[in-house]
């Protein structure tokens, strides 16, 4: 395992909220002189469709974070000091992300036009939208990202044969701290009297705008690989995107029942032994392993 020192710099801040200790992680990641179209070489749809979600990122996180930010003053202190945590880590992600995507439309500037449709669409979430919409489409977000994280977990070895550690390591720490904060935003919809009812209808819109973003940017990206046409790419994304809805639909409507609650949901082991590793003397945390393949 590599341990990264120089190219992500982990500041810890220990939170104190009234019942608990929460580490809050900021994570800094350069990506100098390398190329972010393909940086997963065994299979480039995986960059494609991770980079989709990374695109996002700044439009969707920045809007559930000032969602919350507005319901703390209507949560009890333990709920709330949870909830500015959440906050806290979901701007440190975008923030990542921001950056990563700016070298990525630097490299790919048809992807502007996909940024402006996820601008527009946020816009009118928040702006047309009760608080009550929107913190239920946040607590719906949570549990979609929480499966996503259980299902790359699961899949990590095939999905990262032979990429890039660094951009690895970014989507894995932020799927990882997702896990983290996975059942803050339902609590808070429930202690707002939020109903399950409304918080699928927050889950399935949560999925349906990241499904429509992730093929329409894995469409442009696809194309800049020069596999649009391919069919092979086509199955790939296909079969990755059955296999998730495999993971995701249960957990969504599990939540939905009356007698469950996200935090009973099992937690990728891998990822959270990782977040683990964080070293608060040094201020380091490890790079996610990638697995290689054997040179003959
Ligand atoms: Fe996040
Ligand atoms: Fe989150």
């Amino acid at each position: 395992m590599i341990w990264v020192e120089a190219r992500v710099v982990v500041d810890s801040v220990v939170a104190m909220g009234t019942t608990t200790s929460l580490p809050l992680r900021r994570v800094t990641f350069d990506y100098p002189e390398r190329s972010l179209l393909c940086w997963t070489p065994r299979i480039p749809e995986v960059s494609a469709a991770a980079n989709s979600v990374s695109l996002m990122m700044p439009f969707v996180e920045p809007y559930l974070a000032r969602t919350l930010r507005r319901t703390l003053p209507d949560l009890p202190d333990d709920l709330a000091d949870q909830t500015r945590w959440l906050i806290d880590q979901e701007i440190a992600h975008q923030r990542q992300h921001r950056t990563f995507n700016r070298q990525l439309v630097a490299e790919i500037p048809a992807l502007t036009k996909v940024e402006s449709m996820m601008r527009w669409v946020f816009r009118r979430l928040e702006t047309n939208r009760p608080r009550e919409f929107s913190v239920a489409f946040a607590a719906g977000s949570e549990t979609v990202a929480y499966s996503i994280a259980r299902w790359t977990e699961a899949n990590a070895s095939e999905l990262f044969m032979d990429a890039d550690p660094l951009a690895t390591t970014l989507f894995m720490w932020h799927l990882a701290e997702e896990v983290e904060h996975k059942s803050v935003a339902f609590d808070v919809h429930q202690a707002l009297g939020g109903s399950r009812f409304k918080y699928l209808l927050g889950a399935i819109l949560s999925l349906l705008i990241l499904g429509f973003f992730t093929v329409s940017s894995s469409l442009v990206m696809l194309n800049a690989q020069g596999r649009l046409r391919n069919p092979m790419s086509w199955w790939k994304l296909l079969r990755w995107g059955v296999s998730l809805s495999f993971e995701v639909l249960p957990n969504v409507f599990a939540a939905g029942l009356k007698s469950h609650h996200p935090s009973e949901m099992a937690d990728p082991i891998s990822l959270v032994s990782w977040l683990r590793l964080y070293d608060d003397e040094s201020s380091t945390m490890p790079m996610w392993w990638v697995p290689t393949t054997a040179v003959a």
